[in-house]
């Protein structure tokens, strides 16, 4: 990867970043979603990968009466309030609520993008909540894999460099970082599609992308906005099977979405309104 496109990478990841802070989605000119001419599900490498290993007694994510307000002139805005609620290793659960509800927020927390009012966030059982900002951007890089409903590839970088991006930003050196890109790239059936620029994928295969980039450094928790909210039904039903398939081995995944049938398909549904939970998803199973 030529150095002026690593520098570049790493200034797009953080608008990215920052635009996900600001609630602000970039399609990369994607002009919409596209018809899919994908490989359906899995590659057969994804039995071989390996994925973010759960003990399935452990707490990934705690929180504990976490509350988030913001100043807006006279006016504080609760945006969270009082949120207590636990993720365990290997878990598939779902954040769900109207506009305005909360859910950014919640995903800005968990993903270590901001820090709460007051409040804990216990993530794998370390305080969170008080980091210093390079603490909390090293956590995020290392601990977390995001998701995006625009997929924020950056256009100028091929499949593999694109997946590299969290390596590169991570320290990895390029021997390896390349060649686990390709794993990952394999893993999530773009394996012939290496050299492609996201303008030449289809919306679920850029969306592929950014599954196999997210799961780059190994990490924790995927935190996933909207996963399937830019794709027809059919890509969109192709990529929730990725993440059952990645869920399957071991991955611990949140997704915030508005689909019912997104929703319905993990394990727990997180109902937010008016910057509460309103139900009691913690102890409360829908299925496994
Ligand atoms: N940076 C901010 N400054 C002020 N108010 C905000 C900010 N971010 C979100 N809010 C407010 O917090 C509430 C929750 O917003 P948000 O988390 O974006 O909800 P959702 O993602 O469910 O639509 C809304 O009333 C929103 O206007
Ligand atoms: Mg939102």
């Amino acid at each position: 990867m030529q150095k002026d496109l690593i520098e570049n990478a790493v200034g797009v990841v953080s608008i990215i970043i920052r635009n996900l802070e600001l609630g602000i989605n970039d399609n990369n000119g994607n002009g919409g979603p596209q018809i899919l001419q994908i490989p359906g599900g899995c590659s057969p490498a994804t039995r071989n990968q390996q994925l973010p290993i759960s003990n399935m007694q452990n707490n990934i994510v705690e929180l504990q009466d976490l509350s988030k307000f913001y100043q807006m002139g006279g006016t504080t805005v609760k945006a969270l309030r009082d949120v207590s609620m636990t993720v365990r290793s290997g878990e598939m659960v779902a954040v769900m609520g109207p506009s305005g509800s909360g859910k950014s927020t919640m995903l800005n927390m968990l993903g270590c993008l901001d820090r709460p009012t007051r409040g804990r966030y216990l993530l794998d059982g370390n305080d969170v909540s008080g980091l210093e900002d390079n603490r909390l951007s090293e956590v995020r890089c290392s601990k977390i894999g995001f998701i995006f409903q625009s997929y924020n590839l950056i256009p100028q970088l091929t499949v593999v460099e694109n997946i590299e991006v969290p390596l590169f930003y991570g320290g990895a050196p390029e021997s390896t970082s390349r060649e686990r890109a390709v794993e990952l790239a394999e893993l999530v059936g773009l394996g012939k599609r290496l050299s492609h620029l996201p303008v030449q994928l289809s919306g679920g295969e850029r969306q592929r992308v950014g599954i196999a980039r997210s799961m780059a450094n190994n990490p924790l928790l995927l935190l996933a906005d909207e996963p399937t909210g830019n794709l027809d039904s059919k890509t969109g039903a192709d990529i929730l099977s990725l993440l059952h398939d990645l869920h399957n081995h071991g991955a611990t995944l949140i997704v915030v979405t508005h689909d019912k049938n997104v929703g319905g398909q993990c394990q727990r549904i997180f109902q937010m309104s008016d910057g509460c939970l309103t139900n009691n998803a913690k102890n409360h199973y829908i299925q496994g």
